[in-house]
């Protein structure tokens, strides 16, 4: 069996359903940003500070590299993964990736006073998040072997779903 990765913006509720999709599928759940912060024996931010955005994304690789060699597991991505792609290469061979897709307002609601995010750490952070959003979007659906949309969802209702796909694709294989 394939691992299960959680992958979408910033607030989209990938930390959040993935511990509860896990626990369905009986799997472990690890968070990317946690596995990266624990290779650098340091935060997030402290690695923002220290190396840039591009030092993050080296650490956030590398994590992910590790990660596979755990599988099969249930995998919240940090959103900017996607980015590199090597990284989009992996997602989709070594995991049923699934995007979980929230529309731009109810992320900027979620987001709004969310700390231990440098990205948003900016004056006009609505801006920032629009702006990501539109870069990445794209990026989001073409990773991904499914899309579920969040809004007006509970997380209990998208992990439900999340394994309804894994279920079905466990039965047809993983070309979705
Ligand atoms: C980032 C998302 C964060 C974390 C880092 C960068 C991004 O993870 O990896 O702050 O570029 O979208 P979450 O999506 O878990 O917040």
């Amino acid at each position: 069996m394939k691992g299960i990765a959680l992958i979408g913006f910033m607030g989209s509720g990938k930390s959040t359903v993935g511990p509860i999709l896990a626990e369905e599928l009986e799997l472990a759940f690890v968070d990317l940003d946690d596995v990266a912060a624990g290779l650098a024996s340091a935060t997030v931010g402290e690695i923002f500070a220290a190396d840039g955005e591009a030092g993050w994304r080296r650490w956030e690789s590398l994590a992910l590299r590790k990660v596979v060699e755990r599988n099969p597991v249930v995998l919240a991505c940090g959103g900017g993964v996607v980015l590199k792609p090597e990284n989009r290469d992996t997602l989709r061979r070594e995991f049923l990736t699934i995007y979980l897709k929230t529309s731009e307002a109810v992320l900027v609601g979620r987001l709004k006073n969310a700390s231990g995010r440098p990205l948003l750490e900016v004056a006009d952070q609505e801006q920032a998040v629009a702006r990501l959003l539109e870069e990445r979007r794209d990026i989001y659906e073409a990773s991904a072997h499914a899309i579920l949309s969040t809004d007006g969802k509970k997380p209990r209702t998208v992990a439900a779903e999340a394994a309804a796909l894994a279920a079905k694709v466990g039965k047809s294989g993983p070309e979705m």
